[in-house]
């Protein structure tokens, strides 16, 4: 399958006559593909009813005429000004009553049915017109769901659509009552109609009800992206595809985009390492953790359809990538499973809101080192198609679940804890080793993985059990970390159960007692003695059957188990009890890999290396994420250098 190269381009910021001098630089670049029409509804229907796709026309006769394909966006992020005007019920509201104003972007309601209207009218208006249109191969619904904090609404059509969800869920309010425990606190409803929405309240909701209302969020966003792809799919050209464009921020969003992707041709991802006011990109760790994320979500490759090049802000401007670190950047998402990419953008706009979301050309509009490295990066990675179109097959998963992120979402229970943080608290030591990682959600069948972890996975039910227990009897290695086990999928923790729960047995422990850590405290291993820090959380261990490897060291909880492992079956279970460094987990996990037999590969930190397979041979992507230069296997690997080679 031919690859695509390109970048985002936005004809209508510029003056018409810069159009093919524009087209003409991108192909000289590299590019055979560029992405247009997001954000653009005003210039398709000027006012309401009177649709116009002429501009447009003539930009793909041009992209045409130059052999350039064409991603399309439909453009129901940014709605016209005299829809805002017309119809303000299709604003969305923020927790405190206030309705958001046009100005931003993606302020809609998800479940106001006036903006589905419109939204259906422009989206089946485009579709219907371009869907003989050979030059458009694929279709991008909307914007990043859920970004920028448009995923949530508080507005009365959110209210009383929220209460709808609920009756369908429960039938009779006597069930609710019962399942969330509505006795406490005197919270007994009578009808469906009494239920609020969480809005801020003296002291905290209700917990099962937290739950409920991110449940509620991702059925409508799901539901309003759902009806964009019936739409697409239903009128689009047999040979044009459906896709949406991710933002990271994966389990920060309310909603879980393994339902958005069920219908999706391939998923595509927004990469953007650094935004904003950050001191520094995130880790490397993390980047990683993204891409084998976003390829879990249909277990397979994908697109990057936003691959950062410049600095990028709205009101403050972000970290500039150094030389060759976005580049580099690049050939990391190629290495995780990215088959066809495009940059953020062309060239950077100089009025409206992005002004400092630099693109590869600047205002100046001369090609400079951003335009060199697109075009060194274009050029070679195209001599490497076969591999990136490889399969990626991974020995270990790492394990979530949306309802378990919302419910740390609602109830974070430690102040330092971070979800997020500690997913790459369990992934970071087998990228450390430079393995290849699925993450997955736990509904996907994992008996194939030779290991799985499960980050703070503490709403586990019967169901999951029995599948965990049935993965370790046939030899699989599990790693939970702290917490795990002790709620139901009400978000309820179970009654008359030790902890953790269901998985004791599978675990061979019992939880005695468990601490939330505002300071580090110390852990020490059995074996030599070392001393460790941990922090966030701490469960408070008595082995039954497991081994305890590490102890806490301190006055009360000195002959306490922090971590232990267990032989079950064929296979063995890891506790992890606390919030430990990198350090003894990559000692643990080096054991782990071994005794599974999974490859991996030392290197020196900050050089990432990621295996490939095409036809029985190798191939590694090597990664320098550090300024300074590496040596690996007589190799010198300079600043932010990355290199393909067969091994
Ligand atoms: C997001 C959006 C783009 C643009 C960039 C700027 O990824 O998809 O429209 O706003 O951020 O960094
Ligand atoms: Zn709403």
């Amino acid at each position: 399958m031919k690859m695509y190269l390109g970048v985002d381009y936005y004809p209508e910021h510029w003056d018409k006559d810069m159009i093919d001098e524009d087209l003409d630089r991108i192909k000289e670049m590299g590019s055979n593909i560029i992405r247009i029409g997001e954000f653009a509804w005003h210039m398709m229907e000027i006012r309401e009813g009177e649709f116009d796709f002429s501009f447009f026309d003539m930009v793909i006769e041009k992209a045409k005429s130059k052999n350039i394909k064409v991603m399309f966006g439909t453009p129901t992020a940014t709605f016209p000004a005299w829809l805002a005007k017309k119809e303000p019920s299709i604003l969305s509201e923020d927790e405190l009553g206030n309705k958001r104003v046009f100005g931003g972007r993606r302020q809609y309601c998800f479940n106001s049915e006036v903006y589905k209207d419109y939204a259906k009218k422009i989206v089946e208006k485009l579709i219907n017109h371009y869907k003989e249109e050979e030059q458009i191969i694929s279709w991008q619904i909307d914007n990043e769901f859920g970004h920028e904090g448009s995923d949530m609404c508080y507005c009365n059509q959110c209210h009383k659509e929220f209460q709808k969800f609920l009756k369908n869920k429960y039938e009779e309010i006597e069930n609710l009552n019962k399942t969330y425990g509505t006795i406490f606190w005197g919270q007994t409803y009578n009808h469906f109609d009494e239920i609020p929405i969480p809005k801020p309240t003296i002291t905290v909701h209700n917990p099962s009800f937290k739950l409920d209302w991110a449940r509620f969020r991702s059925h409508s966003i799901n539901s309003f992206a759902k009806l964009q792809i019936n739409i697409v799919n239903e009128l689009k050209g047999k040979n044009q595809t459906v896709t949406h464009n991710l933002p990271g921020g994966f389990f920060d969003k309310a909603y879980d985009q393994n339902v958005l992707a069920e219908k999706l041709d391939f998923i595509s991802y927004d990469n953007y390492p650094v935004w904003g006011g950050l001191k520094e990109p995130i880790e490397a760790a993390e980047i990683a953790l993204n891409h084998d994320y976003v390829r879990g979500l249909k277990n397979k490759n994908y697109w990057i359809v936003e691959e950062l090049m410049g600095a990028q802000g709205h009101d403050v401007i972000g970290y500039l990538p150094r030389p060759n670190q976005a580049k580099m950047w690049a050939y990391q998402a190629i290495a995780h499973g990215c088959e066809n990419m495009l940059f953020f953008r062309w060239r950077g706009m100089t009025r409206g809101a992005e002004q400092f979301c630099y693109g590869i050309i600047d205002s100046d509009n001369k090609e400079k080192r951003k335009y060199e490295e697109v075009k060194e990066f274009m050029k070679d990675i195209k001599n490497h198609e076969k591999i990136i179109n490889s399969k990626i097959e991974s020995d270990i998963g790492v394990l979530y679940d949306f309802d378990n992120t919302w419910s740390w979402k609602g109830q974070n229970q430690s102040i330092k804890f971070n979800f997020t943080n500690e997913i790459l608290r369990l992934y970071r030591p087998f990228y450390n080793l430079n393995t290849n990682i699925d993450v997955i959600d736990i509904k996907n069948d994992f008996e194939k993985y030779k290991v799985l972890a499960l980050p703070v996975m503490q709403i586990i039910d019967e169901n999951l059990q029995k599948r965990l227990e049935e993965f370790a009897d046939n030899g699989g290695t599990i790693i939970f970390s702290f917490r795990a086990g002790i709620k139901d999928k009400n978000n309820n923790l179970y009654f008359g159960l030790e902890n953790p729960g269901l998985i004791s047995e599978l675990a061979g422990i019992r939880i005695d007692e468990s601490e939330s850590l505002v300071e580090d405290i110390e852990i020490v291993a059995k074996d030599n003695k070392e001393k460790y820090k941990a922090n966030v959380w701490r469960d408070i261990i008595s082995p039954n059957t497991a081994e305890v490897l590490y102890k806490y060291n301190d006055k009360f909880y000195d002959d306490k188990a922090a971590i232990t492992r267990n032989k079950y079956g064929k296979g063995q279970v890891y506790y992890i009890g606390t919030g430990v460094s990198e350090d003894v987990l990559d000692e643990l996990y080096r054991d782990i890999i071994k005794d599974q037999a999974i490859e991996y590969i030392d290197s020196p930190k900050g050089l990432e290396l990621y295996m490939r397979k095409y036809k029985n041979k190798k191939y590694l992507f090597i990664n320098n994420h550090t300024d300074k230069e590496i040596e690996f296997e007589n190799d010198m690997i300079k600043a932010y250098e990355s290199k393909i080679k067969s091994i």
